[in-house]
């Protein structure tokens, strides 16, 4: 065993740790390509064995308890197969493109209902904006979006690696309230079917009712924690690099290429993993059935091999593909909404709040795997008054 190997990722798990995790990637990266941390558990550093581990059949996904069992994150072909198919031709370009529109004009309501020059980014936006599009495309009633913040935070806490006693317990009542949220979600739109997600799923048939729940808890917690932090972490590497900043304000056609580099720099999912099935290679290392791989994708991400100058913020760089949707059979099915709500919201954020800046230090959130932002206070210059606000 490489020494150190299992004191770094203990490490990592810590609140420490979490909070600035890309020091001690670096530091699992000397130790190699893939090392083990200990017997039965090995862990994925470079970009290239994360995306190997990703694309590897014999490595399946965890069943995973309560409300995201049988979920298509938590489950293998051939039920993985037979359930992402319906699910993903929910998910048509039709349908995603419709949302543009929608997408505008609720950050724009969402930005013109900011009282004063001061706000928390991540209450007043990063969060509301996620939530209200998926909402949108799920047929979830806007009115219940406050209901269901606590609960949706306690069921994406059980995608951590460092559960507590409280967080199993958080976890299992909320996971049992969402799905009869969605139990009655569903009989509704069977009676009366909109144009909507849920309705089409409720009419396929290759979905059995509590797989349906399962899967549309999934797709409700990863439709916003992400895409939050997507936000969230977007807006704080603006802020510091304000070179960067100005750039993207003077230049919105550059928001895809700032949108891929946010998602590479600070990802919003840092952290997943995997189980041997079957005995398998992975950079030509025999690997027995039953071990345990944690892919870091936020390590994957950082690799010099992968990114020269990896720990600096550059949207300029020339083929930039962070494996920050994953790879292989599980990537992301919301990849594309995702992008999209990144490229309506910075531009519009930028235009509206000029002179964005800190108002006082941000605090992270105490996770690992979901990163981002628990409180992001900034300011803007007060266009009442045409001048800007004193600090
Ligand atoms: C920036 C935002 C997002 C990021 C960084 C992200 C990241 C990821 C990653 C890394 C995975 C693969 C996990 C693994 O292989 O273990 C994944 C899977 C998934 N994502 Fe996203 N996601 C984002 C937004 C969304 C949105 C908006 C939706 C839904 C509308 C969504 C739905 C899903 C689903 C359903 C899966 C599971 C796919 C499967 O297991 O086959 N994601 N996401």
């Amino acid at each position: 065993m490489a020494d150190g190997v299992w004191e770094l990722f203990g490490s990592l798990m810590s609140p420490g740790g979490a909070n600035d995790p890309y020091p001690l990637y670096a530091k699992l990266r000397a130790h190699g390509p893939l090392v083990e941390a200990q017997p039965g558990m090995l862990i994925a550093t470079s970009y290239a064995t994360v995306d190997e581990v990703l694309r590897d059949p014999a490595l399946g996904v965890e069943p995973a308890p309560g409300a995201l069992e049988r979920s298509i994150l938590a489950t293998n072909p051939p039920d993985h197969t037979r359930m992402r198919r319906p699910i993903a031709a929910a998910f048509t370009p039709r349908r995603i493109g419709g949302l543009r529109s929608a997408i505008q004009a609720q950050a724009t309501s969402l930005l013109d209902g900011l009282p004063g020059n001061s706000a928390d980014l991540m209450a007043e936006f990063a969060y509301q904006l996620p939530v209200g599009v998926i909402c949108e495309l799920l047929g979830v009633p806007h009115k219940d979006r406050t209901w269901f913040r606590p609960i949706a935070q306690d069921v994406a806490a059980a995608l951590e690696f460092n559960m507590t006693p409280e967080t199993v317990e958080n976890y299992a009542s909320a996971s049992e309230l969402l799905l009869s949220y969605f139990a009655s979600l569903v009989e509704l739109k069977t009676s009366t079917p909109e144009d909507d997600l849920i309705s089409d799923l409720a009419k396929s048939e290759a979905l059995t009712p509590a797989e349906l729940l399962r899967n549309l808890a999934l797709l409700l917690i990863a439709g916003f924690e992400t895409t939050t932090n997507l936000i969230g972490n977007g807006v704080m590497a603006l802020l510091r690099h304000p070179d960067q900043l100005a750039r993207l304000k003077a230049q919105p056609e550059l928001t895809p290429a700032f949108i891929e580099e946010f998602l590479r720099y600070d990802p919003p999912v840092q952290v997943t993993s995997r189980v041997a099935l079957q005995p398998t290679v992975v950079n030509g290392q025999q690997i027995e059935a039953g071990t345990y791989v944690v892919a870091l994708i936020g390590s994957a991400n950082r690799d010099e091999a992968r990114f020269p100058g990896a720990d600096r913020f550059d949207p300029d760089r020339p083929d930039n593909t962070p494996i920050s949707f994953g790879a292989g059979a599980h990537f992301c099915l919301g990849a594309a909404l995702a992008r999209m709500e990144g490229q309506v919201a910075f531009p519009l954020l930028l235009e509206r709040l000029d002179g964005l800046r800190l108002e006082s230090e941000p605090v992270r959130r105490d996770r690992l795997v979901l990163r981002g932002y628990e409180t992001l206070p900034v300011t803007w210059n007060d266009s009442s008054s045409g001048t800007a606000p004193r600090r």
